[in-house]
């Protein structure tokens, strides 16, 4: 029996970034089936609507025929099993990620033991990148060029009304 591993990318995406993208290039000759999910989270203001995230998102991964884009609410485990996903991947990028992304880990295997946490680390030149920063800058008309996807700099402007 050949066994199929699928792995659940989860994160907020808001926006989707290089280094995220690096991330799921990096996975995807790793797993059969990568499946990057939104956190539909109702208490945080995005930037962008969970379908403007899914859009970037499906738009940016497209061309990569093993990975799926979706959308989650409530617990991550939960989904995880429902698609049958054995794996949990998240990105670490500097030491500071490693606090919140053990406590993450060991909680989920707390509750699902058969779901293994694979931690990946990005292109170095990705390794100081997030979603926060990206934001942060573009609203105060600062260049984001190299750091995302050609579409989501464009829907940045758009959104923060920059000329970045
Ligand atoms: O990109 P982020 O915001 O760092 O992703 C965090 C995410 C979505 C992985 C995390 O908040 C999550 O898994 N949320 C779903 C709710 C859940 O399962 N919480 C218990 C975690 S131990």
């Amino acid at each position: 029996m050949v066994m199929q591993v699928t792995a659940i990318y989860p994160g907020s995406f808001d926006p989707v970034t290089n280094g995220h993208l690096d991330i799921v290039n990096r996975s995807r000759d790793k797993f059969d089936r990568v499946i990057v999910a939104v956190l539909v989270n109702l208490e945080k203001t995005p930037l962008f609507t969970t379908e403007e995230r899914v859009a970037m998102l499906g738009e940016v991964t497209g061309q990569w025929n093993n990975v799926e884009v979706d959308t989650f609410e409530g617990l991550l485990v939960k989904y995880a099993k429902a698609n049958q996903a054995k794996v949990i991947l998240r990105a670490i990028r500097a030491v500071t990620d490693y606090e919140y992304e053990f406590q993450m880990a060991l909680m989920n295997r707390r509750m699902e033991p058969d779901i293994e946490t694979v931690f990946m680390v990005p292109a170095v030149e990705y390794s100081y990148l997030s979603s926060r920063l990206v934001k942060e800058i573009s609203l105060l008309g600062g260049s984001v060029s190299g750091l995302v996807p050609p579409i989501v700099e464009d829907s940045l402007k758009k959104k923060t009304g920059s000329e970045g």
